[in-house]
């Protein structure tokens, strides 16, 4: 092998690079030359015959030739490319529209349990889970409702053939964590819940609610208060009231409801607060001794607070929905703009 072998080598391999009209006739020259079986690695085998005298300068050509190769065959790679952009090639038309992929995006309730979950949980609150199908006792008996109950009929609770339910509240966490669990404890819960309720405006079969429980020595109404205000101020804007009704629940003694002040009129009255200024979001009170006895707590050191927040009506007014329904279309073009 001679230093012309590779000289004339190179000449033949640029002006081939040279004369490449298309992609596929560029990438046969390259395969020709530096594929595994290419003439220029042929060339670096055939170094060890050389002359011992030659063998430096002629590796040093060889060397050259490989990297000239490479730059040109780059180079003309990028020509072929842009002239068959530029010049509208048949197989990439810039005239088509693009292919649209569209963004996911979080449903209201989705994001609004998400949100509640990081205001809680930055006041030291843990998040606690149950199951949707539960047991009368988890239900209603450890949360104090006596047999007779209106909210144990079969025409407001779903009940499955075993005698189980769907559970009509997110109440039943409670009982569950706390016959695992002594105090201290301070958990949230959200989930599904199911009542046999006719759907309407404001009523669904099917709504979720986010639970709240407190227990500890000497927790009180004033941090039920505390919290929810912090609650909503962080979740519907530090102009947001909270007010609490005297109410009854089986399960907590004294019991309230708690209503948000309306975020769509600040309180003037629309239709979403149906003209009162107010909507009610939660169930609320200080856990009733029965329900500490069924899970074996003493009422002697413990006090604690629960609540039931209706996460359907959070979304109402935080961002104007006035038929709850609309939550359950999945008409995507509805549920993107929140
Ligand atoms: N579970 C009650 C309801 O669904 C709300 C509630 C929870 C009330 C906790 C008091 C304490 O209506």
């Amino acid at each position: 092998m001679k230093i012309e072998d590779i000289i004339n080598l190179q000449n033949k391999a640029l002006n081939e690079i040279e004369a490449a009209a298309d992609s596929e006739t560029l990438e046969a020259v390259r395969i020709k030359y530096i594929g595994r079986k290419g003439l220029i690695p042929d060339l670096m085998k055939g170094l060890k015959g050389a002359d011992p005298t030659d063998r430096p300068e002629m590796g040093k050509r060889v060397n050259e030739l490989k990297n000239t190769f490479q730059e040109k065959f780059s180079e003309r790679r990028n020509q072929i490319e842009s002239s068959r952009t530029e010049s509208g090639d048949k197989t990439f038309d810039v005239t088509l529209p693009g292919q649209w992929r569209g963004l996911g995006k979080k449903h209201p309730i989705s994001y609004l349990m998400e949100r509640a979950i990081d205001i809680f949980h930055a006041l030291g609150f843990t998040v606690a889970d149950g199951p949707d199908i539960e047991t009368v006792f988890n239900n209603f008996d450890a949360l104090n409702h006596p047999p007779g109950h209106p909210a144990r009929d079969a025409t407001d609770t779903f009940y499955l053939s075993d005698g189980d339910l769907l559970r009509t509240h997110t109440s039943p966490v409670q009982v569950r964590h706390m016959l695992k669990h002594s105090p201290p404890v301070r958990i949230i819960a959200p989930g599904r819940c199911y009542r046999r309720d006719t759907p309407d405006a404001t009523h669904s079969a099917n709504f979720h609610q986010i639970e709240g429980l407190y227990v500890a020595e000497n927790v009180s109404l004033a941090d039920l208060k505390g919290d929810l205000a912090h609650f909503a101020h962080e979740a519907m804007g530090p102009e947001t009231k909270v007010r609490f009704r005297p109410h009854f629940f089986p399960f907590t003694e004294p019991s309230v409801e708690v209503d948000f002040s309306c975020h769509i009129c600040r309180g003037d009255g629309c239709r979403v607060c149906k003209q009162s200024g107010w909507i009610e979001i939660a169930g609320a009170g200080m856990v009733d001794p029965g329900v500490f006895e069924a899970v074996g707590y003493d009422t002697g050191t413990v006090t604690g607070y629960a609540f039931g927040m209706g996460i359907e009506r959070i979304a109402m007014i935080l961002f104007g929905i006035t038929d709850i329904r609309d939550l359950y279309e999945n008409d995507i073009r509805y549920l993107r703009q929140f």
